[in-house]
């Protein structure tokens, strides 16, 4: 098995995953439709790599192009990153999210079934928790039901993998990935106003963004900030890999779920310090109100995908505070 199909290959973590899959020896085939990427990403990547790389700009929910590019690359199994991510968004326009994330798996699916492609790597988050109860959560922990349209999505997502019998899925819960290939060359590349921590600290560092607003300091954390497990996109890019080598080597498995997270809880302002004290640089920010629907705390019990897929995060948060600002400083200003 090396002949590997990367929906959304040109997204954040798809990019990432590409380079780590060249580097363990899979031959990754990228098709993305740049709905949320630019075409220079592929520049990164092959200049990472110093390989040219397949691609395609296609849409997954294109089933003819779909099952071509199957049937002509002779894949052999799918990292399915191809969706939506803005939970804001997905509330004003939910078939805008289930029409992409959910009609691109199953038109994905169906290709994936005519062209009897069996393996595939699904892109889930840990938004399927929702608030838990206790944290760390882990696999069993109970599936909530969701406060966005965008996290039905992955929750209905992971139902429809579990469900089609004839596959062999591995779905990873991601928690919060951060930071950037440690060339700088690839990295989070947010189209407009961010909504996510990272590249909104990265942007105010930039003086592209005026002053970031910590939302919210009265929970029930220790700071009041709320907290959150970052993992460094690398890791993440290398837990897809050890998902390959689990499903290559176990033919039989139907649908299993992993956590991959750190197993660590960091507050907001524990992420800002890092940030601060590694790049060794001041933020403007301020305490501001909750955003409505954030989640207080949750962070993972990733020990299942230490036994199972034999992966653990390595890099830490200063690694992650770091890369992610060497990144910022390699874009170029029009890139945003
Ligand atoms: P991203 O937006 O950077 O990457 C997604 C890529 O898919 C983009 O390049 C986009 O152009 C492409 N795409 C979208 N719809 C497509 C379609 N119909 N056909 C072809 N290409 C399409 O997002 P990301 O952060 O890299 O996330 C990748 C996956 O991981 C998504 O499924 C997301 O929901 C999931 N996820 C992300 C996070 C996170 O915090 N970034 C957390 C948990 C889960
Ligand atoms: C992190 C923390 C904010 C911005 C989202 C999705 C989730 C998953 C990961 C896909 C929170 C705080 C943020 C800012 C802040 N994605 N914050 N000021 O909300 O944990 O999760 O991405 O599946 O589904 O909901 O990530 O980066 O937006 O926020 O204080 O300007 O930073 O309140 O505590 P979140 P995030």
């Amino acid at each position: 098995m090396k002949k590997i199909l990367v929906t959304g290959g040109l997204g954040y973590i798809g990019a990432h995953t590409v380079v780590e899959l060249v580097n363990h020896g899979y031959e990754p085939v990228i098709v993305d439709d740049l709905s949320n990427t630019s075409l220079n990403v592929l520049d990164g990547i092959q200049a990472i790599t110093g390989q040219a790389i397949t691609f395609y700009q296609n849409d997954v929910r294109d089933l003819n192009a779909i099952t071509k590019i199957l049937r002509d690359n002779q894949i052999e199994a799918v990292i399915h990153f191809a969706a939506f991510k803005a939970v804001g968004e997905s509330v004003q326009q939910p078939l805008k999210y289930y029409d992409n994330n959910i009609g691109g798996l199953v038109n994905l699916l169906k290709a994936m079934q005519t062209t009897q492609v069996k393996n595939i790597v699904f892109s889930s988050s840990c938004t399927v928790y929702g608030e838990p109860d206790v944290s760390p959560v882990n696999e069993s922990s109970p599936i909530k039901k969701a406060n966005s349209p965008y996290g039905n999505t992955k929750q209905i997502g992971e139902e429809i993998l579990a469900d089609c019998q004839f596959l062999n899925t591995v779905a990873l819960r991601y928690f919060n990935p951060i930071g950037a290939h440690k060339s700088a060359l690839i990295g989070e590349l947010p189209l407009g106003v961010p909504n996510n921590l990272v590249p909104y600290i990265t942007q105010t560092a930039a003086g592209i963004r005026e002053k970031l607003t910590v939302f919210g300091q009265d929970y029930n954390t220790k700071d009041g900030t709320c907290v959150r497990d970052y993992i460094h996109v690398t890791d993440l890019a290398i837990a897809h890999v050890k998902s390959l080598d689990y499903i290559k080597n176990h033919p039989d498995n139907k649908f299993e779920v992993y956590n991959i997270g750190t197993g660590n809880g960091m507050t907001v302002l524990e992420i800002l310090q890092a940030f601060e004290q590694v790049n060794d640089l001041k933020l403007n920010y301020s305490i501001g109100p909750r955003r409505a629907g954030d989640v207080e705390k949750v962070w993972a019990d990733a020990s299942k995908a230490k036994n199972i897929l034999g992966w653990t995060a390595q890099l830490d948060l200063n690694e992650m505070v770091r890369s992610a600002w060497a990144w910022q400083q390699n874009l170029p200003k029009n890139a945003i």
